[in-house]
């Protein structure tokens, strides 16, 4: 059997979601923009996401406190039990401090560890193998790892910007990952990878000096998403398959030990592939992207959410979270539960 590797065991004893209320469906969309419903149902499978309300002061930060009261709730222990908060987000509220130190001093965690990590959407796929490493190295014993993102503060609601302006919707998850002495459960493998030479597809300008130099720079495109849709969209077919198949040599097993794939949520087209790839049946794949969009790092912790909210996770099982996304940034993480 195949085991996980450290001194430690690992759990993941509790998850939990935060959402914005508003809902921003594909109809909405239809009066700001030249785009319908049909368009974006065929191409992405997204029907409507969420928006914070950031007007308001919802923000990465509130929706990650949310995530982790309700994880610290299903995990049954409190604030008190935790020794480190980290938070995969490319959007936090301001430059510093993180969102894991506003979450921290917000809930009043005392002086424990916090730190963001920006790893786009595969940030928390890299931060669970990170927290793991962390738990092995000790003296931490009870991490918080969240994934928080509002994309939707940088996307151009008109026609102009409505090829990424579809896809994007704001959330928060969080898991809450404990230490024990029984190390057949845990981390069985993971891998993280970038091409920087493919940043100039996926990328968030704040100046002219960030354009790629086969770009014109032009003043509206600060703040906002650029993608190249098509090139992301070779990219993820690409690696999500390559990754799949890598973490499971890793580990030396088949696509049919493994439960569930829990993955980032970018386009249901994307999954379609790898799932026809590897012979993946869809009990094993949860897609939820029709509810939520893409949610950059909150994307994959909320699918595990959701399926263990509705009994679907089991003690035993094995889960692969999957992720890619700006950076480039690729990567997974298998789990023995
Ligand atoms: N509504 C209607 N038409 C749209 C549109 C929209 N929201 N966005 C683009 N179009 C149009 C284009 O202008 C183009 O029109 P044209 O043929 O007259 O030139 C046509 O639809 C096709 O555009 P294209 O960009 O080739 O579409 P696509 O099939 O590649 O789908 C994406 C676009 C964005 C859905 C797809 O490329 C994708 O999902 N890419 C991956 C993006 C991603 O996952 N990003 C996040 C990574 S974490």
């Amino acid at each position: 059997m195949t085991r996980p590797n450290g001194s430690f065991g690992v759990d993941i004893i509790g998850s939990g979601s935060g959402l914005p209320d508003t809902r921003l469906t594909n109809a909405d969309l239809e009066k700001v923009m030249d785009t319908s419903d049909e368009w974006i149902t065929k191409r992405t499978g997204i029907k409507e996401r969420r928006k914070a309300d950031i007007a308001n002061g919802e923000l990465s930060s509130t929706l990650a406190i949310k995530a982790l009261n309700a994880a610290l709730e299903d995990a049954g222990i409190t604030k008190d039990d935790l020794d480190m908060i980290l938070v995969a987000t490319m959007t936090p509220d301001m430059p510093t401090p993180s969102v894991a130190c506003v979450v921290a001093r917000k809930i009043g965690a005392g002086n424990i560890a916090a730190i963001d990590i920006n790893g786009a959407c595969s940030g928390f796929i890299y931060t669970i193998s990170m927290a793991n490493a962390m738990i092995q190295a000790g003296p931490y014993k009870t991490i918080a790892v969240i994934g928080a993102d509002t994309l939707t503060r940088y996307v151009d609601y008109s026609t102009e910007g409505r090829t990424s302006a579809i896809l994007f919707g704001d959330a928060a998850a969080a898991l809450i990952l404990r230490r024990n002495d029984d190390t057949s459960r845990g981390l069985i493998a993971h891998r993280m990878h970038t091409d920087g030479e493919g940043s100039k597809h996926l990328y968030i300008p704040s100046s002219e000096f960030d354009i790629p130099e086969d770009s014109e720079y032009r003043v509206e495109m600060c703040n906002r998403v650029q993608m190249n849709g098509q090139a992301v969209f070779k990219f993820a077919v690409s690696k999500f398959q390559q990754v799949i198949g890598d973490t499971l040599a890793d580990a030396g097993l088949t696509a049919d030990d493994v439960d569930h794939f829990v993955c980032h949520q970018a386009n249901s087209r994307i999954l379609d592939s790898a799932r026809d790839r590897f012979g993946i049946p869809s009990e094993k794949l949860l897609i939820n992207i029709d509810r939520y969009g893409n949610t950059v790092a909150a994307s994959a912790p909320l699918v595990f959410t959701e399926l263990a909210k509705s009994g679907r996770i089991k003690p035993g099982n094995k889960v692969m979270f999957l992720a890619f996304g700006a950076g480039l940034t690729w990567g997974s993480s298998l789990w023995q539960l």
